[in-house]
């Protein structure tokens, strides 16, 4: 039913996206973003790459192409805020249209006990919180026009408390999930699913430091269970895998007195 002169046709629950066509994956070049791009390839979307390492976008594009799929290549370092939407335009543009945005870029640092370090707090609010916002708006603008589309955000359980360990990585995880929200409940109503994803531990550059990895999973698994929460539609905070809920429900509630004694 179309609506009446002057008012604007506006969904209320966001479709299930059955099948992505022409997708652009931030944060390709490695990790999940890498494995999505594969994935979401094989179901037989064109994929543009973005990254600022060009052999390792290639790389991906290579294999993406050789398994009968197709790829196209951007290095760009998504701190250069002014040129998103030349990029944006460019690659949706070439595409042919877009119906899936993924933001996988994320920088992290774990300072050491008594260590400050302004430079990598900085980064990481910039590639974490202002190149998703970049990134994501530019989705979130064609796809209200459009009445469609769908944004991940690679976000993280880490954004749940801010943690002595990790003050820049937390804080930018906690704003990068309440920007998400806040598009989701901005732009639902126009069929446009927004799905921030929060995964545990995933086998990535990212952990390669740490010596414990409860329940970790490979990129790949993460990868399509995070299409698989995509295809989905409407959903809101995934945690890969499912069971890192709980956890999260527990870190949550765990008071601050408490809270500040524990090593995490
Ligand atoms: N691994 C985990 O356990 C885990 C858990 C929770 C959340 N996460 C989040 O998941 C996301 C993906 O990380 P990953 O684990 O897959 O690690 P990864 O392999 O290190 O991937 C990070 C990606 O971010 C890109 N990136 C970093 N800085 C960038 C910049 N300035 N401009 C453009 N791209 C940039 C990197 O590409 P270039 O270096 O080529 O630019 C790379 O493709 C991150 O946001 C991370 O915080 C990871």
């Amino acid at each position: 039913m179309s609506a009446p002169a002057g008012t604007t046709a506006v969904r209320t629950q966001s479709p299930s996206p059955s099948k992505f066509e022409r997708a652009i994956v931030v944060g390709a070049s490695s990790g999940m973003g890498a494995e999505i791009a594969k994935q979401v390839a094989a179901e037989g979307a064109v994929v543009a790459l973005v990254g600022r390492r060009k052999p390792e976008l290639e790389a991906v594009a290579s294999a993406i192409r050789a398994a009968g799929g197709k790829a196209i290549v951007a290095a760009h370092d998504v701190t250069a805020y002014e040129d998103v939407p030349r990029v944006f335009e460019a690659l949706s543009r070439e595409m042919g249209g877009l119906d899936l945005l993924v933001y996988s870029s994320g920088a992290q640092y774990n300072p050491e006990e008594s260590v400050y370090d302004f430079a990598q707090d900085r980064e990481m609010i910039e590639v974490n919180v202002i190149g998703a916002i970049a990134w994501t708006q530019m989705a979130a603008a064609a796809f209200e026009a459009q009445r469609g589309g769908t944004i991940v955000g690679i976000s993280s359980i880490a954004g749940e408390r801010g943690r002595r360990t990790m003050p820049g990585y937390t804080t930018s995880k906690a704003a990068m999930s309440t920007w998400m929200e806040a598009l989701r409940n901005r732009i639902s109503r126009y069929g446009v699913n927004v799905v921030t994803i929060k995964p545990g531990f995933v086998d990535t550059a990212k952990t390669a430091h740490l010596a414990k990895k409860p329940m970790v999973i490979s990129p790949a698994t993460a990868a399509t269970l995070i299409l698989k929460a995509a295809h989905k539609g409407g959903s809101p905070s995934v945690f890969v895998p499912g069971q890192w809920g709980l956890v999260a429900l527990i870190i949550r509630h765990i008071p601050s007195f408490l809270f500040r004694k524990l090593n995490l």
